[in-house]
């Protein structure tokens, strides 16, 4: 990408051991984001801030279950004791593929849980500490979120993705974050 970097920025991928935010943590550490990554399985959550190392970017690991409040306040309150939060990138969630008349009472509840709830507890931690600073990005990956959110764009639109990158770097670069791809 032309000129595009998250140098001195600070990003948290929830779900950040596997899949998306997996591949969001790597991408934002390769231009220049310390990432900390904060997933349900602490072990891969560790390989990947491990492979960011080895890649010559920094990361740190954290275990955390986005479902339980007290658990999502507690690991975001020692993040938040390690540094700033730049960039919230929430991508823990649980996919369920099934029809109306197939899912269950609890399959409903699990995505529901850690898809939306999960989602409303990591950004009730963050969001107050971003308006004190003065701004933020937060990023929401799920449809479940992102389709009940008229407030945020969705992600799933590339153009949409860019424009919040955008902010992420400022007026400074935001001729080279107009034609970056991050996602390709
Ligand atoms: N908005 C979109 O267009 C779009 C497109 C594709 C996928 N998605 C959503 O993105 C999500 C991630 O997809 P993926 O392919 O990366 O899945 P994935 O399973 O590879 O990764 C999900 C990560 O979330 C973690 N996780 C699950 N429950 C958690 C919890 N309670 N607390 C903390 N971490 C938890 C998992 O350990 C895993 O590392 C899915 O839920 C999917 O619905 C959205």
């Amino acid at each position: 990408m032309n000129g595009f970097r998250l140098d001195n920025k600070v990003a948290v991928v929830t779900g950040g051991a596997s899949g998306i935010g997996q591949a969001i943590a790597l991408c934002f550490a390769e231009y220049g984001a310390v990432v900390r990554i904060v997933d349900l399985n602490g072990e891969a959550a560790q390989k990947t801030a491990e492979r960011i190392s080895q890649l010559g970017g920094f990361s740190t690991a954290h275990l955390c279950d986005f479902t339980d409040a007290v658990q999502t306040a507690d690991v975001f309150g020692k993040i938040l004791e390690l540094s700033r939060v730049d960039i919230l990138v929430n991508s823990a969630g649980v996919a369920h593929v099934g029809k109306l008349e197939t899912t269950s009472d609890e399959e409903f509840e699990r995505v529901f849980r850690v898809n939306v709830l999960g989602t409303h507890h990591a950004m009730r931690e963050m969001v107050p500490t971003m308006v004190a600073r003065g701004g933020g990005v937060i990023l929401n990956w799920f449809r479940e979120v992102a389709d009940m959110d008229s407030v945020l764009p969705r992600p799933g639109s590339r153009t949409e993705l860019h424009q919040i990158l955008h902010r992420i770097v400022g007026p400074r670069d935001s001729k080279h974050a107009w034609r970056s791809s991050l996602l390709r």
